[in-house]
């Protein structure tokens, strides 16, 4: 019986200078080398742009098959090219060896005025090129106050997935990025429970299982108890993976999580 893939994604963000991008990815790809997880633990490292070429030879130089360790972006832009100064198209990053990208992060959502719409021609752009998008979905604090979390989490859904969304879910509330703070078990299930409700709906079939991960303040601590929850299929880490030992931890950690066959 097949085991249900599990991810842990590292998302770098802008915070690893080219040097020290590289020896992290050499550290973290001979220590899964020398010890290497399960065959369902997907860990796929997100750089910025310009590391992406040398993480990726870094990861390609060890003895470990692509869908071990894979190269990820952290946004593309949606046209297949033209005049769009500053911007990387998805099959510029396909060239570099990406497999996945990272579309929608509440901080591209915030800081660019991305809206879904944009995201999901971002979708579109990504999976034309063979890409595996990870859309992030969440709420910012008040809306969770104001009880609104769950229609910000549906208009989301239904604005940046396309119909035939063939990918990933990561569910990063905005409050608990970079602040330390996790949401309880109970509220995680309930915000799970209600994404795998919504899922369906937005791609119109029950047949597709999309990956649906959780982001935010994540550490070895909290990874078991994070996977631990019914729904969730991975975490998608920040601050934890700039360093290879708490990466590697998070790794371990999810390693020895129970395993389910896929559903
Ligand atoms: P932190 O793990 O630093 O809270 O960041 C989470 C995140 O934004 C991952 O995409």
């Amino acid at each position: 019986m097949s085991t249900a893939p599990k991810f842990v994604i590292g998302n770098w963000k802008m915070q690893a200078q080219h040097e020290r991008g590289l020896t992290l990815a050499g550290d973290v790809t001979k220590a899964l080398e020398d010890t290497p997880p399960p065959s369902h633990i997907r860990t796929v490292i997100c750089p910025p742009y310009t590391q992406l070429s040398g993480v990726n030879h870094i990861l390609r130089k060890h003895d470990l098959p692509t869908e071990r360790i894979s190269l990820g972006a952290q946004d593309c832009y949606p046209a297949p090219s033209g005049p769009f100064t500053g911007d990387i198209s998805a099959k510029m990053l396909t060239e570099l060896g990406a497999r996945y990208v990272i579309l929608g992060h509440s901080e591209r959502r915030q800081n660019h005025g991305e809206t879904d719409a944009v995201i999901r021609q971002k979708v579109k752009a990504a999976t034309a090129a063979g890409l595996i998008p990870i859309v992030c979905i969440g709420e910012h604090l008040a809306e969770r106050n104001e009880g609104r979390a769950a229609s910000v989490l549906a208009g989301q859904i239904e604005g940046s997935l396309t119909r035939g969304f063939r990918g990933i879910v990561a569910y990063e509330p905005v409050w608990a990025i970079g602040s330390g703070i996790t949401p309880s078990h109970e509220e995680l299930q309930r915000k799970l429970s209600l994404i795998r409700a919504l899922l369906p709906m937005r791609l119109m079939t029950d047949d597709i299982r999309v990956p649906v991960l959780y982001g935010g303040s994540v550490t070895s601590v909290q990874t078991p108890s994070l996977l631990s929850i019914d729904g969730v299929d991975g975490v998608l880490v920040g601050s934890a993976s700039l360093e290879a030992q708490s990466f590697l931890d998070i790794i371990r950690a999810a390693t020895e999580v129970p395993s389910s066959s896929p559903s």
